[in-house]
């Protein structure tokens, strides 16, 4: 089986954690009898952008058109191209236009990694985070009123659709249901009062084509708190754009370190390609040193190989498990980078992952 991958290295750190990532894929290759075709991507950087004064090419949604998924390292360096450009410019268009609508994170606290909460020890936290993607807060839709004025305002709407709002809930929970058969519903119906009482009225509705799974509906503020003071009860958590996104780096946050966090930018649909990178971004106060990280990366690789053989038991699956098996193993017995108190570079990470990925 072959699977064509674009890859996107980016910017800064997302360029140096790449080639770990299609080191572990090249394993993958040998050990499981899937094959990967690379189309390797020089655009969707800020170089690029410097040359060219845009992000991508106009015709970069075609030449994505034919590729089962997208691999992406990071993008950004607020040095040369301000941030707003080099992320509207490339990742979110991504996300809408290829309506990657599910943003799925991982947090899970390993073995090995020093955790910043008091008595959590591996395995008491592991939980999955679903944001929704293209929608809510994070709309365009709004302007500022008699500029410069004393009367100047400013307003920008929030957009929930119904379609949209279904459907993220709908893939909440039907990973609840294939889960533990808990989830946890981000609100605050208390204070943002006219869509949140309606998002909780669309996850009630969904709720109920889901009898099995017990439904924990939260306000954000205490969610984050909670968060903090006793992650071991969640499971799955759904939320909105905004407050999915202030959740999906508080988790991983609670593990230990930003440079673990993988994630998927899912069109479940698979009518146009999935996009997998790590949580953090190009680190440029770390890059060009070869000590990043590479474990988000891998493991956001990972989860595209079981997204490509449609999540279910195969050898993609079997991949998969064996890559976070070989993550988890390298966490436990070192070599570790230097966010994690190690002296390793990224690439004997990368490779002590690959190794023991083959059975070393
Ligand atoms: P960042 O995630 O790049 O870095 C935050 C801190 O975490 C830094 O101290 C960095 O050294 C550390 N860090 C991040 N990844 C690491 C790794 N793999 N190993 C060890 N340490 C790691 O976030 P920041 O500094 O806010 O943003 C830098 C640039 O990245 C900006 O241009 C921003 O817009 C962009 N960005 C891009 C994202 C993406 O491509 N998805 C996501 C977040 C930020
Ligand atoms: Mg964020």
């Amino acid at each position: 089986k072959t699977y064509r991958i674009a890859v996107i290295p980016g910017d800064g750190i997302g360029v140096e954690v790449m080639p770990e990532a299609l080191r572990t894929l090249d394993v993958v290759s040998k050990r499981f009898d899937i094959d990967f075709e690379y189309q390797h991507i020089e655009w969707a950087s800020c170089d690029y952008y410097l040359k060219h004064g845009k992000m991508m090419p106009d015709d970069w949604k075609q030449q994505l058109s034919s590729v089962d998924a997208i691999l992406f390292g990071a993008v950004g360096w607020p040095a040369t191209v301000p941030d707003h450009i080099s992320l509207w410019g490339s990742l979110l268009k991504f996300r809408r236009e290829f309506d990657q609508y599910i943003n799925l994170r991982p947090a899970r606290l390993f073995e090995g990694v020093p955790c910043p909460l008091a008595n959590r020890k591996a395995g008491d936290i592991d939980f999955m985070i679903v944001r929704e993607n293209t929608e809510g807060e994070y709309s365009s839709v709004g302007g500022v009123m008699y500029e410069g004025t004393e009367r100047e305002v400013v307003m920008q709407q929030s957009i929930f659709s119904r379609f949209g709002t279904e459907r993220v809930l709908k893939f909440a929970f039907d990973l609840a249901q294939r889960r533990e058969k808990k989830i946890t519903v981000a609100t605050k119906s208390n204070g943002i009062a006219i869509s949140m009482p309606w998002w909780d009225a669309r996850a009630a509705e969904v709720a109920a084509l889901y009898p099995e799974v017990a439904v924990d509906k939260q306000h954000i503020d205490i969610l984050c708190a909670r968060f903090v003071m006793s992650p071991d009860r969640f499971d799955v958590v759904v939320a909105s754009n905004l407050f999915g996104d202030i959740l999906s780096d508080l988790g991983p946050a609670c593990t230990g370190t930003i440079g673990l966090a993988p994630s998927g930018n899912l069109n479940p649909e698979r009518k146009f390609p999935s996009l997998f990178e790590p949580v953090h971004g190009s680190a440029p106060d770390i890059a060009g040193k070869n000590i990043a990280n590479p474990v988000a990366m891998i493991w956001s690789a990972a989860m595209m190989v079981d997204f490509l053989g449609g999540n279910v038991a195969g050898p993609e699956r079997d991949a998969h498990d064996a890559i976070v098996a070989a993550i988890e193993d390298v966490l436990k017995h070192g070599p570790h980078t230097g966010d994690l108190g190690g002296k390793a570079s990224t690439t004997e990470v990368g490779r002590a992952i690959s190794e023991r990925l083959a059975g070393a």
